[in-house]
């Protein structure tokens, strides 16, 4: 479909001397002719924040072409681009007016091209979220929708009529309150698992499913190589309106079936869309369980190529705003479970940030400054070494930390507000309560400008950004770290590389070595040809790891910390220490 294949490294710029090693689309002896989503490693740009071209204060497709060398240059594969039509922006993009629009914020369609043809051009791929749940309530559907009870776009969306003058069901939104919207006009309520406005799509009506294929197909033409779905295990709604108990009602539920007709529309996508193309789809499949996730992601159920598990992020953001607490425990075992080792038909996706949470290292890594940046670099060693797609989120690389906020004015989410005055206006949450945890777990701390350099503005615009700039910028930059061998930056450079030197990190079987240790993270990727330990020390001490019975090391292939050498069958590491080694 999309009927581009360019001979990618052949391309790419000569002064990036270390693509030689291996072509990312290699087979390995385990996956022959694996697709080239399996192979590749992903990073997502939230167009908002990453780069200005045009110098009003918000990020754009000119600005994102002209970072596409640092990509290329980073190693990475393919980019998701988030959210970029044409929208009111109540939700930063995801309440959509017009799916063929480029957002006028982030430029005309003529700059997407440019984008697009240069992305191709540096053998990058280009993958667009498609928000597909609901549309803003804007949308030319919607507006002819409400307009009238037989409007032929009525049942594009879900209306129904109030129960005893209160709405249909006792639905929540995701971000909320209601979720069900009185329509004063034509007296029915809809429904909508978001804010109000934006209103869920009723892909039950085959019209609307004809239209959404028909909007994918326009960007496949394009030459675009796939789609983020956003939500997208919200589309199938219950057979029948009920009510949630009282227990289900504070957890924000809309509704609890992802159940068969998830599989149905899936199914009936990939037959009108995705078949016979290399176009890859991957869902945010958030709330299903892990057998409904092997099932929608097994590539002969032919539903969804991958999609981002949540399992363990809502591990330590309870609520979507409630900080809890990390345990390595909870990362170890969702690990093991992600690996899907028992489902070869599935392939998982590795992540530790989106536009959705807060910055990996805040969370998991090390709270002394003087081990941040070691801890960042652990963490990259653990996402590069994992069975699954990897997907960086823009700064990750750089090891951009959280915003420090402190007072509500300072944020920008619409969740954020919405729980300001749903718990803290009504008494129920202190304001210092609340803003200690949000400014731990809110979205906005991956929304804050890309930091480019140390000058105004971090680089990212030449006038004052529409989000506060982290003050940490002068140090935490990219171009500080691009000419710094031991930054971050570099590491992650390095990382990539290795993964695609050895795609047994990519392929290989997965076993946790420590199961136990509240502080040593080990575990075995295996294939056919290679066995390589990946050893993480996530902790401020110095810890000894023995070695599993019988095995030696033969040699290093990444450290964080320059390590040379391994003697003997135990090794001593330092805090927040990784190393991957053959054995
Ligand atoms: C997804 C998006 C998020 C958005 C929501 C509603 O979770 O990633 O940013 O607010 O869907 O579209
Ligand atoms: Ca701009």
């Amino acid at each position: 479909m999309t009927g581009i294949d360019l001979s990618r490294r052949s391309l790419l710029p000569l002064a990036v001397g270390f693509w030689a090693t291996t072509s990312a689309s290699a087979s390995t002896p385990s996956q022959p002719r694996a697709p080239w989503w399996k192979n590749s490693v992903f990073y997502e740009i939230y167009p908002r924040s990453f780069q200005d071209g045009n110098s009003d204060g918000i990020g754009d497709f000119i600005g994102m072409k002209d970072r596409l060398e640092y990509l290329a240059e980073l190693g990475v594969d393919a980019i998701w681009v988030a959210a970029c039509f044409d929208s009111p922006n109540v939700d930063n993009g995801y309440d959509v007016r017009d799916y063929r629009k480029i957002m006028p914020d982030f430029g005309t369609m003529a700059d997407f091209d440019a984008f697009l043809a240069r992305a191709k051009q540096l053998g990058i791929r280009v993958i667009l979220d498609m928000v597909f749940n609901h549309t803003s309530d804007q949308h030319r559907w919607f507006i002819e929708s409400r307009s009238s009870r037989n409007n032929r776009y009525r049942d594009f969306y879900h209306w129904h009529d109030g129960k005893n003058g209160a709405p249909p069901t006792n639905w929540q939104t995701q971000f909320g309150g209601s979720a069900w919207t009185l329509d004063e006009k034509t007296g029915q309520y809809y429904l909508h698992s978001f804010e109000a406005q934006q209103p869920d799509l009723n892909w039950e009506n085959p019209e609307v499913r004809a239209e959404l294929y028909a909007i994918l197909k326009f960007w496949a033409n394009k030459g675009v190589d796939g789609f983020r779905f956003d939500a997208i295990t919200f589309i199938a709604k219950p057979e029948k309106l009920y009510d949630l108990t009282p227990e289900e009602i504070p957890a924000r539920k809309t509704f609890a079936d992802h159940g068969d007709r998830l599989s149905f529309y899936l199914k009936d996508m990939y037959k009108h869309v995705f078949k016979n193309t290399d176009l890859y789809s991957v869902g945010e499949n958030w709330g299903v369980s892990r057998d409904e996730y092997a099932r929608i992601t097994d590539s002969r159920n032919k539903e969804l190529s991958s999609g981002f598990r949540f399992d363990f992020q809502i591990k330590d953001n309870v609520d979507a705003w409630r900080k809890g607490t990390f345990h390595l425990s909870d990362l170890r075992a969702f690990n093991r479970d992600n690996s899907f080792d028992d489902h070869p038909g599935t392939w998982p996706v590795v992540w530790l940030e989106d536009h959705d949470y807060s910055r990996s290292v805040s969370r998991y890594g090390s709270q002394r400054p003087e081990y941040r940046d070691r801890s960042a670099k652990l963490l990259a060693t653990m996402m590069l070494s994992l069975r699954g797609t990897p997907f960086i989120y823009q700064g990750q690389e750089i090891g951009m930390t959280n915003f420090p906020f402190k007072s509500i004015d300072q944020f920008d989410d619409v969740f954020a507000h919405n729980e300001w005055r749903l718990q803290v206006e009504s008494g129920h949450i202190s304001s210092q309560e609340m803003l200690v945890n949000l400014a731990a777990t809110t979205r906005d701390n991956t929304r804050t400008p890309m930091q480019w350099n140390d000058g105004p503005n971090a680089g990212f615009s030449a006038v004052k950004p529409w989000m506060l700039v982290n003050p940490n910028f002068r140090t935490t930059n990219y171009s500080a770290e691009s000419s710094d061998p031991r930054s971050v930056l570099s590491f992650y450079k390095k990382m990539i590389r290795t993964r695609k030197q050895f795609p047994v990190l990519i392929h290989g079987t997965y076993k946790d070595v420590s199961p136990d240790d509240s502080q040593i993270y080990a575990y075995i990727r295996e294939d056919s040809t290679n066995r390589v330990l990946i050893a993480l020390n996530f902790s401020d001490d110095e810890k000894t790891f023995a070695l599993p019975e019988g095995e030696t090391v033969k040699r290093i292939i990444a450290s964080n910390m320059d390590r040379t050498q391994i003697q003997g069958s135990a090794m001593r590491m330092q805090p927040w220490e990784s190393v991957v080694v053959m054995i």
